[in-house]
């Protein structure tokens, strides 16, 4: 049976009625998304393919599309492709276009007003290619990131709280689909605050009906992933964990040639980590068999 890209709507609806969380994993190459995708299909799971802005360059977005869902056709699983942070509207406009199921509008670094003046925009066009919408209120930040993410005044490094108040009302003004929370992740190898803060994300989760999205899952312990589902996160974002697997690889590689590798080679090793590392984040979320269990 083949399936095309389906939304994050469609994804995480059954994730919602039975209480585990949908990997998204971010892609950078057809190798890459076809390495999530096979471990996926192994677990018997739905995935969220995601593409980033740093990652965006590697092939351009009609590509992406084009590719994702050819490979995602060799596979029995439901697969969501998802652009992934993406504070320009004209790149989002663009991906919408091009065919994306699902975006990712960050303006979660300018004051509320403006973030919700943004995302609501992108969401009225979204509407029209049936494509849904992810938004952030609250800062994750980027503690390994150098220079400015964009013209505010915002620190990256520094990550924001969410407000449950503030989130209510932002979910209520712009109509999206998936809220992404900051509740003391980080972005990349930090890991943020030792605990996350279960007590505000309850809280949150009380007073917002859209699915949850916890960013920067890389570092965390796999109780306090499994927490934060028991209240309500349902995409778990997964980029630096991947990424370091990559450059290990190939950094092994040239090593083990003593500066010469074969390219191929260490492309095959990437994958079959890939393969591995998705396949034990798919385990923590819960995500495994719910193909089967759902009779599908
Ligand atoms: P990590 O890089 O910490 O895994 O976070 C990924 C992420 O949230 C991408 O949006």
């Amino acid at each position: 049976m083949t399936r095309p890209l389906v939304s994050l709507r469609e994804i995480l609806a059954p994730a919602e009625a039975d209480g585990y969380a949908v990997g998204a994993f971010i892609m950078c190459n057809a190798e890459t998304a076809d390495a999530i995708m096979a471990a996926a299909q192994q677990e018997k799971s739905p995935v969220i393919v995601m593409l980033g802005p740093k990652e965006e360059p590697v092939l351009g977005l009609q590509n992406t599309v084009q590719i994702v869902s050819t490979l995602a056709h060799n596979y029995d699983i439901p697969v969501c492709l998802h652009l992934d942070h993406s504070r320009d509207p004209a790149q989002v406009q663009a991906a919408l276009e091009a065919g994306f199921p699902s975006v990712m509008v960050d303006a979660s670094s300018r004051p509320d007003e403006e973030n919700a003046q943004i995302t609501r925009r992108i969401v009225e066009l979204a509407r029209k290619t049936g494509a849904t919408v992810e938004a952030e209120i609250g800062f994750v930040g980027f503690p390994e990131m150098t220079t400015e993410a964009d013209n505010t005044n915002s620190n990256p490094a520094e990550s924001r709280l969410t407000q449950p108040a503030a989130a209510e009302h932002f979910v209520r003004v712009t109509g999206i689909d998936a809220l992404a929370v900051s509740i003391g992740t980080a972005h990349g190898r930090n890991p943020g605050r030792p605990e996350l803060d279960f007590q505000r994300l309850a809280e949150i989760e009380r007073r917002v009906e859209v699915p949850l999205v916890l960013h920067g899952a890389t570092g965390r312990a796999p109780d306090q992933i499994r927490r934060a589902i028991q209240l309500g996160i349902r995409k778990v974002n997964v980029a630096t964990d991947l990424a370091r697997v990559f450059a290990d690889t190939m950094a092994e590689a040239l090593q083990e040639g003593q500066g010469f590798f074969w390219h191929a080679d260490a492309i095959v090793q990437v994958k079959q980590r890939w393969v591995a590392l998705t396949r034990r984040w798919i385990e923590v979320l819960g995500s495994k068999c719910q193909i089967v269990d759902r009779g599908g």
